[in-house]
Order: C-alpha cells, then structure tokens, then sequence
C-alpha cells in the first residue's frame, strides 16, 4: 500500500519491482517482507531522494522516539507516509504531523493515509526550518539525516521535548537522541542502534550533486601532491566506529574509491571546502603509496585520528553525548577521555 513500486538496494540486487504487475507480484511480496528498505524516487542523477525505511530502522526509531498518549509529534521525511500512518496508530491522527519538501510525496502519502482512514496534518514544507504552524511538539522525529541538529528545531519542541535523528557526515554518523529544556539547550547522545538515512536536502543546508562529487574525485585521482607511504589500511573505514570518529575528526570530509580500468583503485579523501585531499593507491602490499595537496593533509590527520582513537580504547557512538549551549554551539563529548568535537560532521 505504501510502496506499489520500488527500486530494490544495489546489495539486495538493484531491480525495479511493480506491485501493480500481476506477474511481478510474488517478488513483489517477497521484497516487502525483507528486512530492507525500498527506494521509491529519485532525482535527476539518478540518485534516491526517497525511501520506505526498513521495518527494522523504522521499529528502532518509533522505539527510540517513546511516544506517550497526549503528546504531539512532527516527523520530518513524509516519504511514503508509512511512518506517519504507524505514528497516528499508536497517538491519535490529531496529535501527528510530518513534513516534506517535495510535494508529490506529500500528496501520494495523504492518499494513502486517507484510504486508511488516517487523518495526520501533511505539509508541504522544508523541515529544515521545523513547522512553526503546529508548534510546540513533544517529539521530533526526522527521517532524513543532517550533519548537526537543526538549529530552528530547538525553538519549537515543548521543555522535556525529544529530538530524534541520524546526524551524519557524508561517510558516515549515527543516530542521536536529545532532550530539549527550557533554555532551548539540549543534552542527549548518541545511540547504539545504527540507522543510515539520505540527508536532508534543503538550501539551508546544501548538498553536494552526485555529479560534482564525480568531477573532485576525478581530479584528485590524477594530481600532483606530496607523496610518500602509510600503513593505514583504508580499510579501517569499514569499521563503523572508526569511520565515526573519523567524520568527527575531519569534519566536512568526504571519501570515495577511485577505479580505472586496467589501472590503478584509489582511495580518496577530499575536504571541499578548504580544497585538500588525499589518495591512497590500494592493492600494492601493507605500505601504501599515499599522495596529499590542498591547504591541509589529510591522511595525517587520519592517521593521527585513527592512533587517538585506538589510544582512547576504540569509543563506538553510543560512548559520544552531544549538548547544544544557549549559544547555539552543538559540542560532543567523550567523557571517558575529557574531549570534545564539535559539530556539523
Ligand atoms: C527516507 S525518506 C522518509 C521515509 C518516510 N518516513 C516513510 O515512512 O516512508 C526521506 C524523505 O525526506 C524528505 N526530505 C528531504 N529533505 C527534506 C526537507 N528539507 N524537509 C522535509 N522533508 C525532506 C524526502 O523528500 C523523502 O521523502
């Protein structure tokens, strides 16, 4: 009902599946009932915009969330509206309202509730900047990820209030839970349960296209710079709590493998904004050529990043606790070790 067709995820064989076809209806079934999440838009680089959540991710955030009879909840990321519909189950449709800024989810979604009998309040709107016309919530639930909390949230959720959402860098992040006060500070941490959600995408917080992503790795696959070797596997990223940590660490970076054909795979680092990069040349034994140029190197903040991380006993998410002062600053903190980072990722 919520998602008639769909694109299965690349690790679960990438097709296209339509509900609506009889003769597609049996892997039809077969793909609803898998623990994955179904792709079902995407923009014009072909890259998702947005999705049905797995049914675990959605039962680990509605959990997360601890909703209560007599509160009030926005979600931000209407998607399909299954959320949503689960949410006015649980409540009552009057105490539900999600947001999203593309308005043909929004429309598609308030059919379907409708056919249900749910009547949640739907809305056309950038989440980014929250929904002032129903304010204040008890909970604010976001299904799309931002690389810091959004600072207009704050101003708009009851004293007591509860911010859920996966805060993320563009390799990685993890999904934190906040309680706001009165003061418009908020205390809270992030959780054991790892999520993955696409960002959200406002203009208030701009993301770069599939297509410039493309053009920096490219140039960084072929540039001159200061070269030398590590024994930093870049396989280390694999590691969840490593790649965390290292998002904390080089804030805004991103990272990317470069393959040409018949020649070298890279592993690439790049931090936009203050243009450096680093590229590691991947398959050639334990010391791998390393190359870095920009304003910064990056592989040696990487690799500083990586000996502290072992240093401090190798912290997971859930060890981090993130505050938002009154000044607005968004601070995370490793109590065990007295550090602090600080936030977007
Ligand atoms: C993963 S999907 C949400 C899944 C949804 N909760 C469900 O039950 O199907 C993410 C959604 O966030 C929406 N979105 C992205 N940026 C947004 C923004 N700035 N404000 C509101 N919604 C946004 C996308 O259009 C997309 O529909």
């Amino acid at each position: 009902m919520f998602a008639s067709r769909f694109r299965l995820l690349q690790s679960s064989g990438g097709g296209t599946i339509d509900g609506t076809d009889a003769a597609q209806r049996e892997a039809w079934l077969r793909a609803v009932y898998r623990n994955d999440s179904l792709l079902t838009d995407f923009d014009a680089d072909d890259v998702p915009t947005s999705s049905c959540s797995a049914p675990s991710v959605v039962a680990i955030m509605l959990e997360a969330l601890q909703v209560a009879e007599g509160q009030t909840v926005l979600e931000i990321g209407t998607g399909t509206g299954w959320n949503a519909a689960l949410l006015a189950k649980r409540l009552r449709s009057d105490a539900i309202t999600s947001v999203d800024i593309n308005p043909t989810h929004v429309a598609q979604a308030r059919e379907r509730l409708t056919l249900l009998g749910l009547t949640p309040t739907l809305a056309v709107a950038d989440g980014y900047l929250c929904y002032e016309q129903r304010a204040p919530y008890d909970r604010l639930i976001a299904t799309a990820s931002a690389r810091e909390i959004p600072p207009a949230w704050l101003g708009q959720l009851r004293p007591g209030g509860v911010i859920l959402i996966d805060i993320r860098g563009s390799f990685a992040g993890n999904l934190a839970r906040l309680t706001v006060t009165a003061d418009q500070s908020a205390h809270g941490r992030f959780l054991p349960e790892s999520v993955s959600f696409m960002p959200l995408r406002s203009p208030e917080q701009p993301c770069r296209s599939f297509s410039e992503l493309g053009g920096l790795t490219g140039r960084v696959a072929g540039a001159r710079g200061e070269s030398r070797t590590t024994n930093l596997d870049p396989g280390i990223f694999r590691q969840p709590a490593f790649a965390f940590f290292a998002q904390l660490t080089l804030s805004g970076a991103l990272n990317a493998p470069v393959a040409f054909e018949d020649g070298p795979s890279f592993f690439c680092v790049i931090h936009p904004d203050s243009q450096a990069w680093a590229r590691v040349e991947l398959g050639t034994g334990t010391d791998y050529p390393v190359t870095q140029g920009g304003e910064r190197r990056l592989w040696d903040e990487l690799e500083a990043a990586h000996a502290l991380w072992q240093r401090l006993d190798q912290p997971s998410p859930e060890d981090f606790t993130i505050t938002i002062g009154i000044n607005g600053q968004q601070v995370v903190s490793l109590a065990q070790a007295d550090r602090t980072w600080h936030l977007p990722l």
